[in-house]
């Protein structure tokens, strides 16, 4: 199967020669799954929602998308704690925490943007039980030979250099949790930086922003992901200023312990 991994879109802060860029490139790449991993809005203001519900009304293919941090109301002390996901379900219409079934794959989308949290940086994202229950009795109904996804904002691995910066709270005993739901491939955003690696024996895609001004060290970019049973091999595709061309790319192989990395990358 084929994924078109976008995040960060951040509408209200977005590009829009790129949006009407990555509408074309995605048209013509023909995925078969397309997945926006959160921050779909700048501040959750209704139109950019509006901006977001365009934007996913002209995507190529079934869309599974979750919420990020910057999808709740952050200037609305109010509305933040009392309806904080009442602009989400207004503006788009869609769950907090989807599941999509298809061929060859199934996916399960949680939210791990928080109110608050017991520290100072509401920014950070957690995962609870419950969401472990439910992921793993989701993926129970996946066929033999599925593609079993999970889709959260915030990150379930860090890359070398961004080893000071936060996993999603609660991430090591998931993973756990995840590994024995056999979950086969985390994607997520949060940090506008592409990577992938393993942990605890799970592939986790990380995409960069692909349309907003929000840039962290990166150009804009998108992760083109082709997975089976076996082989699932990450493409990070990077803006260039004319269009989307391949700039890294990670392979992985299911090995009896779990996925490992392809030696030689693709
Ligand atoms: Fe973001
Ligand atoms: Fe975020």
């Amino acid at each position: 199967m084929r994924i078109a991994h976008l995040s960060d879109l951040h509408f209200g802060r977005d590009a829009p020669d790129l949006v009407s860029a990555l509408q074309t490139e995605l048209h013509a790449l023909a995925p078969d799954l397309v997945v926006l991993s959160g921050d779909l809005t700048q501040r959750a203001r209704p139109a950019e929602f509006a901006a977001a519900a365009d934007f996913i009304a002209r995507l190529p293919a079934p869309v599974l998308a979750v919420p990020g941090n910057h999808d709740l109301p952050g200037w609305r002390p109010l509305l933040r704690f009392i309806d904080p996901w009442g602009r989400w379900r207004a503006g788009l219409g869609r769950a907090l925490e989807p599941e999509l079934d298809g061929a060859g794959f199934i996916a399960v989308g949680i939210n791990t943007a928080r109110r608050w949290g017991p520290h100072p940086d509401w920014s950070r994202g957690r995962v609870n039980r419950t969401q472990l229950v439910r992921i793993e009795r989701l993926v129970t109904r996946a066929e033999p030979g599925a593609v079993r996804i999970l889709v959260a904002h915030h990150p379930f691995l860090l890359s070398s250099e961004l080893r000071r910066r936060g996993l999603v709270g609660r991430a090591r005993r998931a993973l756990v949790g995840l590994r024995r739901a056999r979950i086969d491939l985390i994607l997520g955003g949060h940090l506008h930086r592409g990577y992938a690696g393993v942990a605890e024996g799970v592939v986790v895609a990380q995409a960069g922003t692909a349309v907003s001004t929000r840039h962290k060290g990166e150009p804009n970019a998108f992760n083109w992901i082709r997975a089976d049973a076996r082989e699932i091999q990450v493409e990070s595709r990077s803006w260039n200023g004319a269009g989307f061309v391949g700039a890294a790319c990670w392979r992985f192989a299911r090995a009896e312990t779990g996925w490992q990395a392809s030696v030689g990358g693709c």
